[in-house]
């Protein structure tokens, strides 16, 4: 029996069964855990089960806390180095979550080439002219392209739905999909320019690491088509959100579809107000 701290109240059964192996406490609070008691748990547990909104650093990780298992598949917020050196094990929640993250990726990816947010909108504000075929014109998805930038487990199951949906489908990673997979999917590996060039959507998938931020920056936004549609709920800092919003203001780009922001909770100030850009608040794997 291990002392396990857990830094919110977890969702389904995840607590009684922690409980039924070990001697569990859990943060009541509503907000993240604040600073001070996560550092008390770590000296006083052998495990944290954390979020990604926990920052586990070198401080927590030194206090002797032998495991830590991070509630999300993304793992940006644990300084691995620190771990390494201190020996601590740290796991996080693959598979459980990438069905419902691609499905929020589609959606949004959806929402935004059929501008659904500004339909539902106007809608609400009585504004329902009658039938013209002007009005709120989107962009078609079958036949177009969609690239993905990162093949992992959701990159994957985006490119699944994008099959079909009729899309071509790219992909950029740093290693090819095995042929067999690649082959299922339809799917072929392009440089990044390439894909930025080519697609009509593009969907990131890729962890966030020193290689990955802003990887979506000026220079990217300006290589895609300005009829392309970005969709991002991987991590806010993959994308300079400066620039994504100026481009969007400029008409450089069709719209974007985010779920993900640089510093959330709080959200650019320019994308809150560019209709062309559907926002939704981290929640790729809220089912
Ligand atoms: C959510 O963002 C996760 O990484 O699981």
């Amino acid at each position: 029996m291990g002392r396990v701290f857990v830094t919110r109240r977890l969702p389904g059964d995840a607590l009684d069964r922690l409980c039924q192996l070990h001697e569990v406490r859990v943060y009541q609070g509503t907000g993240p855990v604040p600073r001070d008691v996560l550092l008390e748990a770590a000296a006083s547990s052998d495990a944290l089960v954390t979020l990604l909104t926990d920052r586990v650093d070198e401080a927590v990780l030194s206090r002797g806390v032998k495991v830590v298992a991070n509630c999300a598949v993304g793992y940006d917020n644990v300084d691995l180095e620190a771990a390494r050196r201190h020996g601590v094990v740290v796991t996080h929640t693959p598979d459980v979550l990438t069905d419902a993250t691609a499905d929020l990726a589609f959606a949004l990816l959806l929402a935004a080439a059929r501008r659904v947010v500004e339909g539902d909108r106007l809608v609400r504000e009585g504004v329902f002219p009658p039938w013209d075929p002007h009005f709120l014109l989107g962009r078609a998805v079958a036949g177009r392209v969609l690239g993905v930038v990162g093949p992992g487990r959701i990159g994957r199951a985006v490119l699944r739905r994008g099959r079909g949906f009729g899309m071509r489908l790219l992909y950029h990673g740093r290693r090819s999909l095995a042929a067999p997979i690649e082959a299922d999917l339809g799917a072929k590996r392009v440089p990044f320019e390439v894909l930025l060039a080519e697609s009509d959507f593009v969907s990131l998938h890729v962890p966030l690491t020193p290689e990955t931020h802003h990887l979506i920056d000026a220079a990217a936004l300006k290589r895609m088509k300005p009829t392309a549609v970005l969709v991002n709920t991987a991590r806010g800092a993959v994308v300079d959100e400066g620039a994504l919003a100026r481009a969007l203001h400029e008409g450089r780009l069709f719209a974007a579809g985010l779920d993900v922001f640089e510093a959330e909770p709080a959200v650019h100030r320019e994308l809150l107000s560019a209709p062309n850009v559907v926002l939704t608040p981290h929640v790729g794997s809220a089912t």
